[in-house]
């Protein structure tokens, strides 16, 4: 069992009236496999797909390797499927697609951080290139008709910015560290599909945050860490700019590609809202302790040499098969500051312990 027993369920968060636009059933897209569906995109993903198209069966495909990630899957829905199993497995994916007769596949599966991809610089390109590799070789071999691969804006890193300072997707991709370069490396490998009878399509995403996010990235982690008495991490002075997504308008994106995309595309996901490091730690640590004097509240730590130019990415072509952002960031890191502090503890169980945190001496 992975799941610690003691481990108290809470329902999942559904993206409900903020989340998705509703298309027609399309034939031939019945049968849709999530691998790292069990994650913190992929779980909210098949939870809306699943109950936006009742016809539809959504099949998570998922290590579940780490605490927690079983608590993102604790609700039924009639259509919703789980299989355990790893994407480097050739019989485990053969079978997961052959048994629910896959039409689309969904790859979120991934070494998904920029620190783990400075650690094991090996291991994120073994999981992020080779790893689609497989899951397309697999596809091509069972007949899935749709493939959509989960890039990054990572790839972007010191890219040329056309005039309107944004990065566009036709912008050749200079990635600043392993998993961008990874992410870029994995792009390649899906162009070598399209036109083989599988039809691809590649999503480079902005920052994603929301409620169920593994305690180990910025917001998530600020809040926990605060919750703690811990103060949070600043590199540098904080003047990093990130653009941010709330994790509704991500799965949204999926279900206007999946249902409009342009088959062999590159679709930006994008954000109208940026934020400095700074800035949005401020308005945890506000939302949290309510103190005056933010700064005592920071513990500032040097600068990474590993970010890309500050600007957003140009997203007018997602936009134009249908998608909009929906989620500002105030209302989205409202509800993601609520979520962690009502629920964090439970589903996760110890908290400290991923983060780090010693042990409170009691006296
Ligand atoms: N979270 C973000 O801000 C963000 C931004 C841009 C792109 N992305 C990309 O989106 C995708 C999903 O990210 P996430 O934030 O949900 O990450 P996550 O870590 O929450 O989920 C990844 C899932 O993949 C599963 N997995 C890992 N290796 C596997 C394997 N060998 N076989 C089967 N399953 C395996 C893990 O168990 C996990 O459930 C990734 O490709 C990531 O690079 C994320």
């Amino acid at each position: 069992m992975l799941i610690d027993d003691q481990l108290t369920k809470v329902p999942v968060p559904t993206s409900g009236a903020k989340g998705m636009t509703v298309f027609e059933a399309q034939d031939g897209l019945c049968n849709i496999l999530i691998t790292g569906g069990g994650g913190f995109i992929g779980s909210q993903l098949a939870y809306d797909l699943a109950e936006t198209y009742p016809d539809y069966r959504v099949v998570v495909f998922d290590l579940f390797n780490y605490k927690g990630s079983l608590n993102n899957l604790n609700s039924h829905v009639h259509n919703l499927s789980i299989f355990k199993g790893d994407i480097f497995n050739d019989e485990d994916l053969s079978t997961a697609l052959m048994a629910y007769s896959i039409d689309a596949v969904i790859h979120l599966s991934a070494q998904t951080s920029v620190d783990a991809s400075l650690a094991t610089p090996y291991e994120s390109a073994r999981a992020n290139v080779v790893g689609t590799n497989v899951v397309l070789e697999n596809c091509l071999k069972h007949g899935v008709k749709k493939f959509v691969h989960m890039s990054s804006a990572e790839v972007y890193g010191k890219a040329d910015v056309g005039e309107e300072g944004v990065f566009r997707e036709d912008v050749s991709p200079r990635p600043v560290n392993p998993y961008g370069a990874s992410k870029a490396a994995s792009e390649m490998i899906v162009h070598g599909y399209q036109n083989r009878g599988i039809d691809t399509f590649i999503v480079r995403a902005s920052n994603v945050y929301g409620p169920k996010q593994f305690p180990d990235k910025l917001i998530p982690r600020s809040v926990t860490l605060l919750q703690h008495g811990e103060k949070v991490t600043i590199h540098g002075t904080g003047e990093d700019v990130k653009h941010w997504l709330y994790i509704s308008d991500v799965s949204n994106a999926f279900n206007v590609i999946l249902h409009r995309g342009v088959p062999g595309e590159v679709y930006n996901l994008g954000s109208h809202y940026a934020s400095t490091n700074y800035n949005l730690c401020s308005s945890i640590i506000k939302a949290i302790t309510g103190a005056p004097d933010i700064e005592q509240w920071m513990n500032k730590v040097p600068g990474r040499a590993v970010v890309g130019k500050p600007v957003g990415l140009g997203f007018s072509k997602l936009e134009g098969i249908g998608w909009t952002q929906k989620v500002a960031l105030e209302e989205g890191v409202e509800e993601t500051v609520k979520w962690y502090r009502d629920n964090a503890e439970k589903w996760w169980g110890n908290l400290p312990g991923i983060l780090g945190i010693p042990p409170r001496k009691s006296c």
